[in-house]
């Protein structure tokens, strides 16, 4: 009985993770990205971080803010790890008003990153923790507890789908350009079907293409690629998002050893502590 029950549990959960998938596994092209902050030992790589740190700075920044984000955090450990005075330059490029005083002066590593400078253009302080790359619940959730939800994933393909107007709609909408990554724009009416389902991936996104190969120069040498450019972006906006990652990660391992450790002592010491009843029953 029991064991039957054990079975038609195990196929219900199956059967909805089978349902989720195809419902989940929709409109919208993801790809996935080997992230060096991925997996148990992950960690941020540094020198993508200030990679990342240059596009956002050269590219995002025209349009975007990062008003959640202090800049004196570009120094802190498994970060961008900047030498303090490289902060200090970084900080001054910006015109701030002062709370107290009113006046404008050089920014300082106090400061926070500047707000959006376009209207339109959100924010990206927490973005890559807003949106997820892999819709689940897939499975057992394995790969969400060891890969996130693809918050960085989701960033990367943004900027590398951008594509040719689909059969659908040659002209596409005006105003705005089609990403087959961007699943919450407008469709023209001729790329759905009878249902008002849409018949292509992504939508029409408003913010312009914004990377191109060699739009930077690196300054440590690796070649600017749209992808490679993709990539270290990504990864800085999933620092800036989320800092603590790895001092999180690592502090959810200890307690696993711990509570592992524990669970172990608790059962040897119950055993002992029986061991005289249960050894006069046999
Ligand atoms: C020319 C201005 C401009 C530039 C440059 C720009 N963006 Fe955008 N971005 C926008 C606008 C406008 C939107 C809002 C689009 C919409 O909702 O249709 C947007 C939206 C976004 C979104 C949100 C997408 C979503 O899921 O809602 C992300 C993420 C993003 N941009 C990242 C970037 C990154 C990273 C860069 C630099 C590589 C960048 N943007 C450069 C104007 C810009």
């Amino acid at each position: 009985m029991i064991r039957k029950i054990a079975l038609s549990a195990a196929l219900a959960v199956v059967a909805t993770s089978g349902a989720a998938l195809a419902a989940g596994g929709g409109h919208r092209e993801i790809t996935d990205v080997a992230f060096a902050h991925e997996g148990p030992f992950g960690k941020f790589d540094q020198f993508q971080l200030q990679r990342g740190l240059q596009v956002y700075t050269e590219v995002c920044s025209a349009c975007h803010g990062l008003k959640y984000v202090p800049i004196r955090t570009l120094a802190d450990e498994g970060g961008p790890q900047l030498p303090e005075d490289q902060v200090r330059a970084y900080a001054e490029q910006f015109t701030v008003t002062d709370a107290e005083t009113g006046e404008d002066r050089a920014g300082l590593p106090t400061d926070h990153f500047p707000a959006s400078a376009m209207e339109g253009a959100p924010d990206l302080s927490l973005m890559t923790k807003a949106r997820a790359g892999f819709s689940g619940p897939y499975g057992t959730g394995m790969s969400q507890l060891f890969n996130g939800m693809g918050g960085a994933e989701y960033m990367y393909s943004l900027l590398t789908h951008y594509e040719e107007n689909p059969e659908c709609a040659p002209d596409g909408i005006d105003g705005f350009y089609y990403n087959t990554s961007f699943d919450k724009g407008a469709i023209p009416e001729t790329c759905k079907d009878e249902h008002g389902v849409s018949t292509i991936p992504g939508s029409w996104i408003a913010m312009p293409e914004p990377l191109a190969d060699d739009l930077v120069t690196y300054a440590d040498g690796t070649p600017a690629t749209k992808s490679q450019m993709a990539e270290d972006v990504s990864s800085f906006l999933m620092w800036a998002a989320e800092p603590k990652l790895m001092d999180r990660r690592e502090a959810g391992f200890k307690a696993v050893i711990f509570l592992t450790i524990l669970a172990s002592l608790l059962y040897l010491t119950n055993k002992r502590i029986w061991a005289g009843v249960k050894g006069k029953k046999a």
